[in-house]
C-alpha cells in the first residue's frame, strides 16, 4: 500500500503524515514515512536550489522539474523493495506535486512515466490565506498567486483521479487527523 499526502505549502503534510505513521504502526502495520525532495544527494541539492531567489523561475522550474523525476526515481526503487515485504509506505508529496508545481504538465508526466501510482492520494486542502499565513515564503503577493494555482490544479486533478481524496484542512489539527484515519480506514477495509 503506497499512501501519498499532498497540498499546498503550508496545508499541515509533515504532521499529518507522522500522525498517520503513529496510528497505523498502533494498528500492527509495517509502516515506512518519505518526504519528497528525499535525503539522496539530488534531494540536498534541491532543498539547496529551492533557497534561490530565482528558484520560481522559468528556467529554475524546468531544472526543479528534472531534478525532481531523479530524486523520485532513486526513490521508487526503496518503495519497491519494501512494498515486497508487505510494508505500508506513507509519503509526504509525489510526482502529482510536480505535476501542480513544474510545467509543462505532458512533458512533466512524461519524464515521470516509471513514477508508481499511489493507492492513495490525501489531498490536505486548505483555504489560500491560511496556508500562505504560515509559509516561509517572504513575497506574500508572488507566494498567493502562484500558490492559488497549484490548488486550482490539485482539485482539477482530484475530481480527474480516483485515487484522490479531498481533506478539508481548515479544521483543526484533530478533526483533520480522525478525517484522514476514517479515510484510510476505509480503503484498508476494501483491500
Ligand atoms: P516541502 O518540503 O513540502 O515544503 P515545506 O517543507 O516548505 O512545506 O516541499 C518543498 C517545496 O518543493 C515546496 O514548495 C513544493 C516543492 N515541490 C515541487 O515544486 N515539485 C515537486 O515535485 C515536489 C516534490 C516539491
Amino acid at each position: 500500500m503506497y499512501i501519498v499526502f499532498e497540498g499546498i505549502d503550508g496545508s499541515g503534510k509533515s504532521t499529518q503524515s507522522k500522525l498517520l505513521k503513529d496510528y497505523l504502526i498502533s494498528k500492527g502495520y509495517d509502516v515506512e514515512l518519505f518526504v519528497e525532495p528525499t535525503d539522496s544527494d539530488i534531494g540536498r541539492l534541491i532543498r539547496r536550489l529551492l533557497q534561490n531567489p530565482d528558484a520560481r523561475s522559468d528556467l529554475m522550474q524546468k531544472t526543479f522539474g528534472l531534478l525532481f523525476a531523479a530524486d523520485r526515481m532513486i526513490l521508487m526503487k526503496k518503495i519497491n523493495d519494501l512494498e515486497c515485504k508487505n510494508k505500508v509506505i506513507i509519503s509526504d508529496r509525489s510526482f502529482y506535486s510536480s505535476l501542480v508545481y513544474q510545467e509543462p504538465y505532458d512533458w512533466i508526466k512524461e519524464i515521470n512515466r516509471y513514477a508508481k501510482q499511489p493507492d492513495l492520494v490525501l489531498l490536505l486542502d486548505m483555504d489560500l490565506k491560511t496556508a500562505v499565513s504560515r509559509s516561509k515564503e517572504t513575497d506574500e503577493f508572488e507566494n498567493e498567486e502562484f500558490l492559488s494555482s497549484v490548488k486550482e490544479k490539485y482539485l482539477t486533478l482530484a475530481r480527474n483521479s480516483s485515487n484522490f481524496k479531498i481533506i478539508n484542512a481548515n479544521n483543526n489539527l484533530e478533526e483533520v487527523s480522525s478525517d484522514i484515519k476514517r479515510v484510510v480506514d476505509s480503503v484498508f477495509d476494501k483491500n
